[in-house]
């Protein structure tokens, strides 16, 4: 159909509406003209969590979560997963197409020139307590460097948003190893440009006495496919989060520590972590069907698995589960790979998984393998917020460039009270057998 629609009968009023159909969705506005009278609001969509609302226009990321298919800017994953880099996919994502020999030696040559930070951010990290989580660091430095950047408040200016862009993905690595030194005790390596963004990062963590730190080429070559798979994947929370701190014109420092934030959350980007405290509590293969059992009877969930989107293997987790033999040939077998191999085996036969769609993501194996390089769990969801860095930049660019797009503001349905009238302290009656507020029932 050329302009396709859709007819809505309000049977409250018999009265009808023609609306249009645009790419697979109605514009909820639209609904706003259906009112029983004049002066009333009109209908509102309810939609928590956002579950079948579309935000925005990208072009991005593409997922088809029914066939498990990923690809950003049009590019499968597993294209390049296996021939891109790191960088290359961060400019892909970022400018919308992949440079040329000379763009790409700019690039990384502009993300190079910024992987230093300002001593006095140094020093705020220094300021961490000893046992600080490490997400907890980098949300806190990431939102700091706003100060330190004041022209970023210059977002409708391209040159100060290609230059914050340039900033954070160099400064990201930087922070992320900080962070992770000041929980070990160990004194901060400064960044060395002569080693690719990836080796790079694994110096600034491990370096120790040596003059010069030289990354094995497997977890160096690992480590950085692990950042493309990250890289983006459209409207998740956290991108959902950057282009709603953004549509405030807060400065993108902010709207990426916001966005940090919400990836820190056990149900994002903390669920690797999850994972291998779960693997660990397993301990060993006969205990998974103990595990399979309190997950049925819904005493907790089986982390790594499931996914808003994908109802199909996730494609980044089939890719990551490649990588791991790579990686333990280097570092030696991570123990924990034969409880998840057998946890996955079990649960994919599981009429309880079959049913419910539930199939490894992208957090099930990433763990071990982060694991098995030396990583401590709190560092996980760090190296994920690095890779996202560039797919947060995309879409808060795309989202302030959209003329669609306005400052984020949802409606609610009120169920509170209706008017009421306030009465003094004096004459409020007491609450018979409840003298603390902390027995006051509610959710705070
Ligand atoms: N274990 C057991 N049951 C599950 C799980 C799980 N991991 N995930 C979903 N379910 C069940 C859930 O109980 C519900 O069952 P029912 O319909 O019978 O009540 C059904 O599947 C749908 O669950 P939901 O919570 O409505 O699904 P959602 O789309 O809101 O949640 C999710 C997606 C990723 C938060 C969820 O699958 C989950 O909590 N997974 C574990 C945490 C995890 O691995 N997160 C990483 C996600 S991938 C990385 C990223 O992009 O952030």
């Amino acid at each position: 159909m050329a302009n396709p629609t859709l007819t809505i009968t309000d049977n409250r009023t018999g009265k009808q509406y023609t609306v249009p159909i645009e790419n697979g969705a109605i514009n909820a506005s639209e609904l706003a003209k259906i009112k029983v009278a004049a002066d009333e609001p009109g209908l509102v969509s309810y939609d928590p969590a956002l579950l079948n609302t579309a935000v925005c226009k990208s072009k991005v990321g593409y997922i088809d979560g029914d066939r498990g298919i990923l690809r950003y800017r049009g590019y499968p994953i597993e294209e390049l997963a296996e021939r891109s880099s790191y960088l290359e996919t961060a400019y892909l994502i970022v400018k919308g197409e992949l440079p040329t020999a000379s763009h790409f030696r700019m690039w990384q040559h502009n993300i190079k020139m910024h992987t230093m930070v300002h001593e006095n951010v140094k020093h705020l990290i220094e300021g961490f307590r000893y046992d600080a989580h490490p997400m907890g660091i980098l949300v806190g430095t990431v939102g700091a460097l706003s100060t330190f950047y004041p022209d970023a408040k210059n977002i409708m200016d391209v040159e100060s948003r290609r230059m914050q862009t340039r900033r954070l993905i160099g400064k990201m690595p930087t922070i992320a190893a900080f962070a992770y030194r000041h929980s070990r005790g160990l004194p901060y390596v400064y960044p060395d440009n002569d080693l690719s963004y990836t080796g790079n990062f694994l110096s600034m963590l491990f370096k120790m006495t040596e003059l010069k730190y030289t990354p094995n080429p497997t977890l160096e070559r690992a480590l950085d496919v692990l950042f493309i798979l990250h890289a983006d994947h459209e409207q998740n929370c956290s991108a959902t989060t950057v282009r709603t701190v953004g549509s405030s014109h807060a400065d993108p420092y902010s709207a990426v520590a916001a966005a940090a934030a919400a990836l820190g959350g056990p149900l994002h980007g903390a669920a690797n972590e999850a994972v291998i405290h779960m693997l660990r509590e397993i301990g060993s293969k006969e205990h998974i069907p103990d595990l399979i059992r309190q997950v049925k009877n819904r005493e907790r969930r089986l982390m790594g698995f499931g996914h808003r989107v994908y109802k199909n293997y996730d494609p980044r987790a089939k890719i990551i589960k490649q990588i791991a033999h790579a990686v333990f040939e280097v570092t030696g077998k991570n123990p924990l790979i034969d409880i998840a191999l057998e946890l996955e085996r079990i649960a994919l036969e599981d009429d309880y998984f079959v049913s419910h769609k539930l199939y490894p993501n992208v957090d099930f194996y990433s763990g071990i393998i982060y694991e098995a390089m030396g990583f401590p769990v709190e560092m996980f969801p760090v190296l994920f917020a690095i890779a996202r860095t560039s797919g947060w930049m995309a879409q808060w660019a795309e989202m302030l460039l959209d003329d669609e797009q306005k400052i984020v503001r949802p409606k609610q349905i009120y169920l509170g009270y209706d008017e009421r009238h306030y009465v003094p302290l004096a004459t409020r009656r007491e609450v018979e057998g409840v003298p603390h507020e902390t027995e006051i029932r509610g959710p705070l």
